[in-house]
């Protein structure tokens, strides 16, 4: 099955198209002012921004209520998701999602009840017929100014959650995703006459982002830990990461073949994902552009007032390539947050920083101890003389 979107997406009379990754909401019932403060940057993303379309990379919405320890409602679920899109689609700007791994913890099934409350929004880009492993795998053509051409495509595909093989890890991409987009990638390829460019949004990087990041031995405050197949070992930035690595990537728990199958293919240039709270990076491989975006919410870990959305712009004048880069929270509001930590202020390694803040007060507190101690030793050696 295709599964094309039912959205119809064009570029502009100017030849621009604007899209805007937004990374992991994790929003929570019940509202909070810490929900407010997302609300404020997703407003102020589409006020400002003036996207043509944007795409939430999973991790979505609360399933449960756990106030009173049960599976949220419908309703419930339904809140969140017009809470988390009004921003967009009160300004008429199409939205489209792909599942992230907590979206499909157990009870699995509430994935597609999750799905059913997003598709009652108006101008909802997915649909979910592709009748493979998943929900809401799809593809949106966007096509030129007079809407006749497809340029440019958009993939969306549910990355899935825990590793299949009950390991301690995260999904792979099942081999019938991977056959799914190869057959529709052709068929797209032979009704254009060409291969049509695409940008692939999934929330579980792939593994080659480790082929951005250089293995260290030596210790240093910017290094991250390897996550996956690449556990016990330590990782800095390569030459070709621009942007921020926060923590090493948690791709899945094994090697698919899924990035093999794009090169293969030839048609996606660049690829978006969600699902590390803190990595804000780009870099291309082997000629693919992968793209990492911050968490927009405020109710997980994060680097505090660095909560931020990808912006990807697209031109009709130059098919197959894309400029992208963040737009951070303190862009539109300084320090002014009712949620976030005012430490969160003072670096992006704030978690080492206040590591140092402390050993340097435990070190100072340590040396003032010793010397009020040793000048009272020798006050009292001094009296017994
Ligand atoms: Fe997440
Ligand atoms: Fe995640």
């Amino acid at each position: 099955m295709r599964c094309q979107s039912p959205v119809h997406l064009r570029f502009s009379e100017d030849g621009k198209f604007r899209i805007l990754a937004l990374g992991d909401s994790h929003e929570k019932l019940p509202f909070t002012e810490k929900t407010e403060d997302m609300l404020n940057l997703l407003n102020a993303a589409a006020e400002n921004l003036h996207p043509d379309a944007v795409i939430f990379m999973g991790d979505l919405v609360q399933r449960e209520n756990e106030a009173e320890n049960r599976p949220a409602t419908d309703e419930e679920m339904y809140e969140q998701v017009v809470r988390l899109t009004t921003p967009f689609t009160s300004r008429n700007i199409p939205v489209g999602i792909v599942f992230g791994n907590h979206d499909g913890d157990p009870p699995a099934e509430l994935k597609k009840n999750v799905f059913a409350q997003f598709c009652r929004i108006p101008r909802f880009l997915n649909t979910d017929e592709s009748g493979v492993t998943g929900v809401g795998n799809c593809f949106v053509p966007i096509y030129d100014h007079s809407g006749e051409k497809m340029l440019f495509n958009l993939w969306l595909l549910d990355s899935g959650s825990r590793a299949q093989d009950g390991s301690d890890g995260y999904a792979w991409v099942d081999d019938d995703q991977i056959a799914w987009y190869e057959r529709t990638c052709d068929a797209i390829t032979a009704e254009n006459g060409s291969v049509v460019p695409s940008i692939f949004f999934q929330h579980i990087p792939v593994c080659e982002e480790y082929r951005l990041l250089r293995e260290t031995t030596i210790l240093n405050p910017y290094r991250v830990k390897g996550m996956s197949m690449y556990k016990g070992k330590y990782f800095t930035r390569g030459p070709e990461l621009e942007g921020y690595l926060g923590e090493g990537p948690a791709v899945p728990a094994k090697n698919n073949g899924q990035f093999d199958s794009w090169k293969k293919k030839g048609d996606v240039i660049a690829a978006v994902f969600g699902h590390d709270h803190m990595n804000r990076f780009q870099g291309e491989v082997d000629g693919i552009l992968l793209c990492q975006t911050q968490l927009t919410g405020s109710t997980m870990w994060g680097d505090g007032l660095r909560q931020g959305v990808r912006v990807i712009d697209l031109d009709e004048t130059r098919p197959g390539k894309l400029a992208t880069y963040m737009v951070y929270y303190r862009d539109f509001f300084g320090t002014k947050c009712k949620s976030i930590s005012p430490y969160n202020l003072l670096s992006d390694r704030w978690h080492i920083n206040f590591k140092v803040t402390l050993g340097v007060l435990g070190a100072a507190a340590g040396v003032t101890a010793v010397t009020v101690g040793t000048k009272a030793i020798v006050r009292g050696l001094k009296k017994k003389k």
